[in-house]
């Protein structure tokens, strides 16, 4: 999968009170990628992330996928590409508390009615080095671990894009750097593309493409 910016712009806010987040972003990421995006808190980092994730619509500009403009797809057929093709890393876990490891991975799978999953949702567990937690609920376990649940979520239904927006950011040296060595092996060994929001100069060093956002534009 392919996702290309063309000349991207987004705003928030009307009239006097419209604010320009992003300004003229040209981008492609694709599988393979392996792409940090860093920058000052408020430059349009996680605007920029939200576009290429197709969790957010441009004021201006052009989003393709796989060749075909956004604007000629139906929320039904984005939905279905981000459910399929993308998966996503938020600094929050957005877990569910009261579902354990196992049902959080399932869930998405659930809906997305996806073949085997319950033997997709253990494989990506025991992937990140969560196999002895599967029925452990998300306020059993640490920061790291929330977290490395929330890749499993991201990853169990093999997507070709992944997307974290400061996956460290809430999370101590040493249980980020476990985190930043699943992300950095689901591009390695299981091929998906990476786009990595950071602060944090580690995750930079090791990407293969680093991308600065500076006051909505990319430098
Ligand atoms: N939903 C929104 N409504 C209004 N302004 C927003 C919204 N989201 C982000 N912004 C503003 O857009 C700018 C860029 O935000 P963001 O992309 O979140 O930056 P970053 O992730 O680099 O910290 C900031 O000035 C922020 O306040
Ligand atoms: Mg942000």
């Amino acid at each position: 999968m392919r996702i290309e910016l063309c000349s991207v712009s987004k705003a928030y806010g009307r009239g006097q009170g419209r604010f320009w987040a992003l300004r003229d972003a040209t981008l492609t990421v694709e599988k393979g990628t392996h792409l940090a995006i860093v920058g000052p808190s408020g430059s349009g980092k996680s605007t920029l992330l939200h576009l290429l994730g197709c969790l957010d619509v441009p004021t201006a500009g052009e989003v393709l996928l796989d060749g075909v403009s956004r604007a000629s797809l139906s929320d039904r057929q984005l939905s279905l590409v981000r459910r399929t093709q993308m998966g996503f890393v938020f600094q929050q876990y957005y877990l569910n508390e009261s579902m354990t490891a196992l049902q959080n991975v399932l869930l998405p799978l659930e809906l997305g009615r996806v073949a085997d999953r319950r033997a997709k949702a253990a494989e990506a567990l025991r992937w990140v080095g969560l196999e002895h937690k599967l029925s452990s609920l998300p306020g059993e376990m640490s920061g790291g671990e929330q977290q490395r649940m929330a890749i499993a979520r991201a990853l169990a239904h093999g997507p070709a894009l992944v997307f974290a927006d400061e996956p460290t950011g809430n999370l101590d040296s040493e249980s980020g750097n476990v985190v930043l060595e699943v992300l950095q092996a689901l591009h390695d060994e299981r091929g998906a593309g990476l786009v990595l929001v950071t602060h944090d100069d580690r995750v930079a060093a090791r990407a293969t493409q680093v991308l600065r956002v500076r006051d909505g534009r990319l430098e």
